[in-house]
């Protein structure tokens, strides 16, 4: 399973690319925002970084503004895929950016059929939100599980990147259901090293060893 960092944050994306575990990047409008950048400078900044595909969002929701922003987007590096919103407008930018071999991912993807449609419209990525259907005492982990089925059911190559991914338990379940992808914060990585027995079993080694 890749792992992607949600996150806009240079300094954050340099650190997991330095332990190994970016294979892409997610941002989105709330997250570009908290740097206090331009999308622009940001993405092609986070493009320089490595050759992993950058999610870029776009932000208008009619279809000339969704071509107009993810063509400018998409000129930034080859390594960007271009975000965009699930909607009809979305959904149609990204058949017209399918066709012309610009990878999309469709965001804020929340059942089956949602997901269903991105895939037949080409998308190469989905972004379900597993945190924040919890969040509304709905299973996002029971979505994943049902769009993993469907996609091997008809052989569908768009990816699933679960999104809005939120403890190391989502990991977990992610990768046990068979994502392709997840994306997660910064602060989620540090969190996936740590065990209460690794911390003590270290500790013991140390101390037997002298070092303590
Ligand atoms: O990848 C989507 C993510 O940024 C949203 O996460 O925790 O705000 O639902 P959250």
């Amino acid at each position: 399973m890749k792992i992607f960092i949600d996150s806009a944050d240079v300094n954050e994306i340099k650190e997991a690319i330095n332990l190994g575990l970016c294979d892409g990047v997610t941002t989105n409008p709330t997250l570009i925002a908290k740097t206090g950048r331009k999308n622009a400078e940001v993405i092609a900044e986070i493009c320089g970084l490595a050759g992993v595909p950058v999610n870029a969002e776009t932000i208008g929701i009619s279809y000339k503004e969704i071509i107009t922003e993810g063509a400018e987007l998409a000129a930034i590096a080859e390594n960007v895929v271009v975000k965009i919103p699930m909607c009809k407008d979305g959904l149609r930018a990204v058949a017209y950016f399918a066709e012309r071999d610009i990878k999309t991912t469709v965001t804020l993807v929340f059942n089956v059929a949602q997901a269903l449609l991105a895939a037949k419209a080409g998308a190469a990525y989905i972004a379900p939100f597993v945190g924040r259907l919890d969040d509304i005492s709905s299973s996002g982990m029971d979505m994943i599980r049902e769009l993993v089925e469907v996609y091997d059911n008809y052989d569908y190559e768009t990816e699933i990147v679960v999104a809005s991914v939120r403890s190391p338990l989502h990991v977990k379940e992610a990768a046990l259901a068979g994502a392709d992808a997840i994306t997660v914060p910064f602060s989620l990585i540090n969190t996936l090293f740590a065990h209460p027995l690794t911390a003590a079993g270290i500790e013991k080694f140390l101390r037997d060893a002298g070092h303590k």
